[in-house]
Parts: structure tokens; C-alpha cells; sequence
């Protein structure tokens, strides 16, 4: 039976899709790749509305993270840390030898723009990471404001952020609000098999990295760039087949309307709102809950980890809480291209089965 993934990631993935990778292999030097990887490139900068520099790197996010470090943090570098994936930038700004101060939000919290103007008032810091979408509290900062209160403060503080969770399910406005470098796991909103992702880059990041020594190999900007504008290609041996579904993916979306993609998302997280407050409550706090996953409190102490078990017995997958709020919590991921009708046949099914094991009347 196939089980219908309703995670923070992956997400289930239409089998149009799926298909493409099954496709015959091209070389990565030949024109056809070029020509596709032009297309893919010059797409994600038409969704976004962008002149930023475009990039697929052949890695989950978490690469890309390590490349932001490497190439665009001088030395010293604040991290927002609401949650457990706030907090993985800070043990990897640590392990790339950075000089990190990690300013600490209770989890469930917001990073709000009045936290980043003390801290920046402070102190000079030659970049600030954020994340978007916090995955494990399910709490969406306000970017934007987050974005102005930097510039604000410090003009020259390079703005990096974690759109994993968020990119292609809410509005990101990256170039107009100031943001730097962004990254996003192509397994989550943008609804594709995990394997590559997406980073934007601003011009000025590109200017700081040129003054950036020990940027490593694989997750070098600027190798990038050289390589996309000579030819069109990637330094290295690409994912071919999963860069096909994402050339076929980027095409879906255009046709949706990134608009419409988003107003679906708004309505799939109203739907996962309202059936968490109806029978627990939600874990983050109000007037910043995500739009993408919906992280529920166990306010009935109910066994999820039972829970979770008799859902996936009849084909639905959700998400126990994350690292210490496991148990505590439970997330539903509701984003890529599930619908509110996939959506609402999930919540059904989680009502019965909450009545049958007793914990609901
Ligand atoms: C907010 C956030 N950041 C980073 C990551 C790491 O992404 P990946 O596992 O694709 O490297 C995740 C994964 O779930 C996430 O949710």
C-alpha cells in the first residue's frame, strides 16, 4: 500500500513527476544539459522575480548551508535560535571554524525585528542567519521586518536565511527585501524527491565571498557562477535525473501560478489550524504559524508515537515532534502539491482514528 506523506519533509510527490526521472541519461558537458540547466536556472529567477544569482547544487540543503558559511561569513556571525534547525546553523558555523553567537528564543517563538536590533546595537556582526520556516516548532518569522531591522542597524551585515520549509509555499521576496543568500530542499514546498537545492545569491554576498579565503571545493559560489556563465553547466557531476523533474516541476508551477501556490497553501494551513485547535492546541505562538507544517500541542497526552502507527496502517505518514518536543508535539506538513481536498481526507482519517483509540468524544 502506498502511505501518503504528510511530513515536514518529504512530501508526497505527484507521479507525472516521479516519472521524469526515469528518463534516459544526457552527459552533464553536452548542449542538451546546458540547455535544460539554463532553463531551470532562468525559471527560479523568473518565479521569484529576481537578478540574483540562481543555483542547483546537487546536496540537501544542509550543504548549501555549509557552502553560506564558508563563502559569505567573514568571521563573525549571529544565528536566531528558535528551534532545532536555527540551532543546526550554529553547530555548523561552529564546525566551519566561524566565530558564532547564537541568541537564544524560547522554541515556539518567533525571531521578531526588535530581538535583531538589540543584538546588532550591540555588536558588529559580518552576517546574521535566520531561518524561515522553523520545521521543528513550526513558527514562520517575519522576514521582512527581520530584513529591515538589519539594515537599520548594520547596512553591511549580510543577511542569510533558511528557506527550506517556506520557498515556493509562501511569498518570499528575497531581492526586494534585502535578504542575501537563500536556500531551500527541493522535498519540501517545491514537492520534488529529496537530493538537490536551490540557493539565490545577491550581488553584494558575491562580492564578499571574492574576499573569502579556505571556501572549500563543492559549495564554491563562484565556480558556480564562472561555470553557469561560460556554459551553462555545474562544475561537478550534477543529479541529472532529479534536475529533469525539477525542469518539469518549475514548468507545473508556472502553469498553477506561484500566486495560486501560495493562496493553496494558505488554505491547507487555515484547514490543519482549525483542526488542531479544535481537538489540542497549537504549539507556536499566535500570528506566526506556519503555513507549511502545522505543529501541533498534545494538549490530551495522547501516545503519538500509537497514533502515528495506526495512521500509517491505513496510508497516511504524519510527523512526531522534533527532537526534545517529541511527544510533546505532533506535525502535519502540508505543502507542494497536496491539495485541501488530500489534505481534509487526512484530517478525517486522524479524527476516527483519535475517536476509536478513545481520546476524543
Ligand atoms: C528548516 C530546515 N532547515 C534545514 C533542514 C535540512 O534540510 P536537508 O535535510 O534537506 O539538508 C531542514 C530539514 O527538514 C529544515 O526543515
Amino acid at each position: 500500500m502506498h502511505k501518503k506523506l504528510f511530513l515536514p519533509g518529504p512530501i508526497e510527490v505527484r507521479e507525472d513527476v516521479l516519472k521524469q526521472q526515469c528518463r534516459p541519461l544526457i552527459g552533464h558537458r553536452s548542449t542538451e544539459f546546458s540547455e535544460m540547466y539554463h532553463r531551470v536556472v532562468e525559471t527560479l529567477k523568473e518565479l521569484f522575480n529576481t537578478s540574483y544569482h540562481a543555483f542547483v547544487f546537487t546536496s540537501s540543503a544542509t550543504g548549501v548551508m555549509e557552502g553560506f558559511i564558508r563563502n559569505f561569513v567573514k568571521r563573525r556571525v549571529l544565528v536566531m535560535q528558535n528551534g532545532s534547525f536555527a540551532k543546526r546553523w550554529v553547530e555548523a558555523c561552529k564546525l566551519n571554524g566561524k566565530e558564532v553567537f547564537s541568541y537564544d528564543i524560547e522554541w515556539g517563538k518567533a525571531v521578531k525585528p526588535d530581538m535583531v536590533r538589540e543584538e546588532l546595537r550591540k555588536k558588529h556582526y559580518d552576517a546574521i542567519i535566520v531561518v524561515h520556516n522553523e520545521s521543528s516548532t513550526g513558527v514562520l518569522s517575519p522576514l521582512k521586518d527581520i530584513a529591515e531591522a538589519v539594515k537599520d542597524t548594520s547596512q553591511d551585515t549580510l543577511i542569510l536565511v533558511d528557506a527550506v520549509t517556506s520557498m515556493m509555499g509562501v511569498p518570499l521576496e528575497f531581492e526586494s527585501w534585502g535578504i542575501d543568500a537563500v536556500t531551500a530542499s527541493v522535498q519540501k514546498a517545491f514537492g520534488l524527491p529529496p537530493g538537490i537545492a536551490v540557493a539565490f545569491v545577491s550581488h553584494r554576498a558575491m562580492e564578499v565571498s571574492k574576499g573569502i579565503e579556505d571556501k572549500g571545493l563543492y559549495f564554491n559560489f563562484e565556480e558556480m557562477v564562472k561555470y553557469y556563465e561560460k556554459r551553462h553547466q555545474t562544475p561537478f557531476t550534477p543529479n541529472i535525473s532529479l534536475i529533469y523533474a525539477l525542469d518539469y516541476q518549475l514548468q507545473r508551477i508556472k502553469k498553477e501560478g506561484i500566486e495560486n501556490r501560495y493562496r493553496r497553501h494558505e488554505e491547507m494551513a487555515r484547514l490543519a489550524q482549525e483542526w488542531a485547535i479544535e481537538y489540542f492546541s497549537m504549539f507556536p505562538e499566535e500570528g506566526y504559524w506556519s503555513k507549511t507544517i502545522t505543529c501541533v500541542k498534545n494538549t490530551r497526552n495522547i501516545p503519538v508515537g500509537k497514533f502515528l502507527e495506526e495512521l500509517s496502517k491505513v496510508g497516511f505518514v504524519i510527523a512526531n515532534g522534533y527532537g526534545p518536543l517529541k511527544d510533546k508535539t505532533f506535525r502535519i506538513g502540508h505543502m507542494g502539491d497536496i491539495t485541501a481536498e488530500e489534505l481534509k481526507e487526512l484530517l478525517e482519517v486522524m479524527t476516527d482514528i483519535l475517536k476509536k483509540m478513545g481520546y476524543i468524544g
